[in-house]
């Protein structure tokens, strides 16, 4: 279940937000967050954050710490920083543009680089509300994530589905 920030927590998760410029990452932590969609949304400048804390069966409390950034190649410099200490990551694309599933390999590449192979990766086909729109299927989606030891699940910021699943299941994976 979902507690007040401000409680004392046991642990402290560290999860980024990776893919393509314009997938839907943002609006995905400001789902998951604040329970909030923007239609117009600017494309990310520099990092943010957001927490949010969550108590476990076992009654432990552990706060994610999500972590979000542009995906556009003139913010390639700040990466190093920004996935040290990451204990997840949500690896995002639009269903309704190949190409952004095309780049997954290339994000998961610079992930793997960054960070040691502890890390539970989850990968997230957003955007599943504009079925007319599709361009990958489900199965595409699943079959990359089995290939590569990902978790795999599609998600609409828009209309919520699936957003806390995806976030939950990965802190507990973490965990
Ligand atoms: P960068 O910050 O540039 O890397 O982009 P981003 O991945 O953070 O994308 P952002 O969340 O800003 O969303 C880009 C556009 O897609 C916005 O117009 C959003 O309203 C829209 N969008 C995001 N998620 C969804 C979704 O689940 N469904 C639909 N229909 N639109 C979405
Ligand atoms: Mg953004």
């Amino acid at each position: 279940s979902f507690q007040k920030d401000e409680e004392p927590h046991d642990y402290l998760f560290k999860i980024v937000l990776v893919g393509d410029s314009g997938v839907g990452k943002s609006n995905l932590l400001w789902r998951f967050t604040r329970n909030e969609f923007h239609l117009d949304s600017k494309s990310t400048i520099g990092v943010e954050f957001a927490t949010k804390t969550f108590r476990l069966e076992d009654g432990k409390v552990v706060k994610a710490q999500i972590w979000d950034t542009a995906g556009q190649e003139r913010y390639k410099a700040i990466t190093a920083a920004y996935y040290r200490g990451a204990f997840g990551a949500l690896l995002v694309y639009d269903i309704t543009k190949k190409v952004s599933l095309d780049n997954i390999p290339r994000w998961l590449r610079e992930l793997r680089e960054h960070v040691d192979n502890q890390m539970v990766i989850m990968l997230v086909g957003n955007k599943c509300d504009l079925r007319h729109l599709r361009q990958v299927e489900t199965e595409q989606g699943k079959q990359l994530a089995e290939e590569e030891g990902m978790l795999f699940v599609e998600t609409s910021a828009l209309d919520s589905t699936n957003v806390e699943e995806a976030f939950g299941q990965l802190i507990h994976e973490i965990y």
